[in-house]
């Protein structure tokens, strides 16, 4: 069940030119969250424009402390506005909301494939598996090293990471799906997830289609409600379904091969 609170910010810090990690204390909402999940956060409290919130992944949570980081790119007015929050402010934040993803159970080998701020939901996943005993590797594709942000993080947490730079400034020279399918080996992959921008993701479902591995993606669609109730971010998973889901609350994950993902940009 979602909760409202307003979260204490007891952190906030710009993390690469326009990426910025958000920690606010919300005990209630903190205690029931699992990965993939999302929380949906008012871009000001003295402002109603935007009116609406905003979706932001699970970065990380600390349950003992009750607190969520959450990762965002500043891309419009919403974002923008999360810019001017200070520590000491407070945040108002609904959640959890969403389907997370599923956990494969103890010391699996996993595969985790990240692009650009989609890396979010998946370190708080990498958390979580590395508490259940999972080899856990990570592939972070960004256009460059400034933006590969979450290397701490990961690090700390334990798991195998493998970056890839369009620039070629840290790790492989190349798209991350390069990296994916000239560097893992498929026989050692028990479950892959991804996040990222759809053609990225779905190369990453062709792989694991290719090699009989199950896997799940997080979707992003615009959002109203956060919570089922507006059809704002409904879509069909597959042209010939005869259903819609509602990804805020069916998803944001769903199982590879249960959607049909955007080879182009905007190519819907
Ligand atoms: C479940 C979920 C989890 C998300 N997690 C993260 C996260 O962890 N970190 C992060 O940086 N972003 C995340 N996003 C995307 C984030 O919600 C949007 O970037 C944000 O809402 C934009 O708000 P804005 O007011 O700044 O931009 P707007 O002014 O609303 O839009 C600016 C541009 O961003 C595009 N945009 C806006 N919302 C979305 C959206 N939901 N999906 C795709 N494009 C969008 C618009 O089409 C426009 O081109 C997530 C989205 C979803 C649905
Ligand atoms: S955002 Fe309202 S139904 Fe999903």
């Amino acid at each position: 069940m979602p909760f409202l609170e307003n979260g204490l910010v007891v952190g906030h810090t710009r993390v690469s030119e326009d990426i910025y990690e958000l920690e606010f204390i919300t005990p209630r909402i903190a205690s029931e969250c699992h990965p993939g999940q999302f929380v949906h956060i008012r871009p000001s409290l003295s402002s109603y424009h935007p009116l609406l919130r905003r979706p932001l992944s699970l970065y990380d949570v600390d349950k003992r402390l009750g607190s969520i980081t959450v990762l965002y790119k500043v891309v419009g007015k919403g974002t923008h506005l999360l810019t001017r929050v200070r520590t000491k402010d407070y945040v108002d934040v609904m959640g959890p909301l969403g389907r997370g993803f599923t956990l494969p159970g103890t010391h699996k080998n996993v595969l985790l494939v990240g692009g650009g701020v989609g890396i979010a939901p998946l370190v708080y996943l990498a958390r979580v598996l590395r508490e259940e005993k999972c080899k856990v590797q990570v592939l972070h594709g960004t256009e460059n090293q400034k933006q590969m942000v979450a290397f701490d993080k990961l690090r700390q947490i334990g798991v195998e990471f493998m970056p890839a730079t369009a620039d070629g400034s840290a790790g492989f020279k190349g798209l991350v799906t390069d990296l994916l399918y000239k560097k893992i080996d498929p026989a050692e992959i028990d479950f892959i997830y991804a996040c990222g921008p759809e053609p990225m993701m779905e190369l990453v479902a062709a792989f694991a289609d290719q090699h009989g591995i199950p896997g799940e993606v997080s979707l992003e669609e615009h959002m109203a409600c956060g919570v089922g109730a507006c059809l704002g971010c409904a879509r069909k998973l597959k042209a010939e379904d005869e259903e819609y889901v509602k990804v805020c609350k069916d998803g944001p994950v769903f199982s590879m091969d249960k959607v049909k993902l955007y080879k182009k940009i905007n190519g819907r």
